[in-house]
């Protein structure tokens, strides 16, 4: 049994992420904090809130050209945990950094969408420059023996500048989204560089093994590193950085006690009635293409027009959270999304009960839970996705009830969800079928199912994936970052 050292014994944590817990907002009654939309953000806050130290995050506001550092605020409001250490952007560099490299190169690339990447210069520049910022907050607000642990694909080249003026400095990257295979990744002009300095971090986390996989691949092919796949090692300039598979886990007990809340009940009651029929689908996703909504919806046109027998009896309820709504593909993507949901209503409404119930709002924590404990299904479709949460919550809120999970076998949570059904969002008939199948499953199944997911969910929470990761990086699992002639090093 190895023992993980403590953070706090030799320095604190730090959080560098893009999103940070909250997003600020100007009022007029000063500045004020909203709790930020992101899979990445739920999964970390009780981290930091447990360890204490330091987050430090893009705001969500607006600066001038230069501004570095903003605000430090004690988070939670109240009770606070941590601080959030704000990062100041212009409008410039979010629209290039941000909309441009991050969300128009790199976000689609990774989820296989090749001919939606944009490669520019600018947006690269841009990227660079703002992960050089970042660089320049963390040196500025910690201290060497800080354990600096980077999120996520916006802030990639951040080890690398930390290590230019630390070489010695603790640091970890985890990315939340897929890895693509190599010979995807090589197509982005910068793949070389880009991946070399990846390698500066000590470990590099992924959610699913074959992310991992293509990781350990890009390293050797692209940035031409040694790699040891057995132990997941891969060697550069006498350098070694660890590659670990960990999916991200919820805090379950939190949504266990919602569920259990007798508002939440009452209030799910009261969207079960007012949505009518006989069965309520739910589907949950910030407003993406990558989550497979459009697809989700064909699947529900399909099974209306070829099974009449549902009509009037099944609504489907799809809440899309709104998301980067200054990128163009985002903003196509509604336009079609809400065309094809009045099409499926305006050719499937049945005595006035009407298919699709359609919501482009974000929702509290407890709505969220409702509208879980509500339906009869949840349907996770993503046509790519990292991980997703949504699976694992709409199992924990519903482990007391009957409720089905159809998931995609491309999100990265298929590899841990084995007891959800499953469906290739491509085909709108396969989906139908997968729906039929849950809407007619005998309760007892249902039981047995969420039970098998609830124990993974429950087991591999956000308290083990912290513990492993922690095991990994600071345990003495690791060896040294630096490889002594004796060490073995592939050829
Ligand atoms: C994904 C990414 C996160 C990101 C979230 C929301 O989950 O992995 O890093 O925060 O999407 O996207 P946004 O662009 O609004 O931060």
């Amino acid at each position: 049994f190895i023992k993980p050292l403590a953070v706090k014994s030799n320095g604190q944590l730090v959080i560098v992420s893009n999103r940070g817990a909250c997003t600020f907002r100007e009022t007029s009654q000063g500045v004020k904090g909203i709790p930020s939309v992101s899979g990445l953000v739920s999964a970390l806050e009780p981290v930091v809130a447990r360890e204490g130290g330091v987050w430090v995050a893009w705001g969500g506001r607006f600066g001038n050209e230069g501004d570095e550092t903003g605000i430090s605020c004690p988070l939670p409001e109240g009770d606070p945990k941590y601080v959030f250490q704000e990062v100041m952007l212009a409008p410039r560099e979010v629209d290039l950094y941000y909309n441009g490299f991050a969300n128009s190169c790199l976000w689609p690339l990774c989820h296989n969408f090749i001919e939606k990447s944009v490669f520019e210069e600018q947006y690269w520049q841009a990227y660079c420059q703002v992960n050089e910022k970042y660089a320049r907050v963390i040196l500025r607000t910690t201290k060497p023996q800080d354990f600096i642990w980077i999120h996520d694909y916006h802030l990639a080249k951040v080890p690398s500048y930390i290590r230019r003026f630390r070489t010695r400095a603790r640091i970890s990257l985890f990315w939340h989204i897929p890895f693509p295979p190599a010979e995807i990744f090589a197509v982005m002009p910068w793949a070389k560089e880009y991946i070399s300095d990846m390698l500066d971090a000590e470990l590099v986390g992924f959610h699913t093994q074959n992310y991992a996989q293509n990781f350990l691949q890009a390293a050797e092919e692209i940035a031409g590193a040694k790699v040891d796949y057995v132990s997941g090692t891969i060697y550069r300039e006498r350098k070694r950085t660890k590659v670990v598979a960990l999916p991200i886990g919820i805090n379950w007990r939190e949504f266990e006690s919602l569920a259990g809340s007798a508002e939440v009940m009452q209030r799910a009651a009261q969207i079960r009635r007012s949505v009518g029929g006989d069965y309520m689908l739910v589907g949950v996703d910030r407003l993406d293409y990558t989550k497979g909504i459009l697809e989700r919806l064909q699947a529900l046109a399909w099974l209306f027009k070829n099974c009449p027998q549902y009509r009037g009896k099944v609504t489907f309820v799809q809440i899309a959270v709104p998301s980067r709504t200054d990128t163009y593909a985002y903003q196509e993507l509604r336009r079609k999304i809400e065309e094809t949901v009045g099409r499926i209503n305006g050719a499937f409404t049945e005595n006035y009960h009407v298919p699709v119930r359609y919501l482009f709002k974000s929702l509290s924590k407890e709505e969220l839970v409702a509208h879980y404990l509500a339906a009869d299904m949840a349907l996770v479709t993503p046509v790519k996705d990292g991980l997703n949460l949504v699976a694992k919550e709409y199992v924990v809120t519903n482990a007391n009830n009957t409720g089905v999970l159809l998931l995609s076998p491309f999100a990265g949570a298929a590899q841990q969800l084995k007891e959800a059904l499953q469906a290739n969002p491509f085909s709108p008939r396969e989906t139908a079928e997968q729906i039929i199948a849950g809407l007619e499953m005998p309760d007892a199944e249902k039981k047995r199912r969420l039970k098998a997911l609830n124990n993974v969910v429950r087991n591999q929470d956000i308290d083990w994936w912290w513990e492993q990761l922690r095991l990994n990086w600071l345990g003495d699992v690791l060896q040294s970052r630096y490889v002594s002639p004796s060490d073995k090093v592939p050829e």
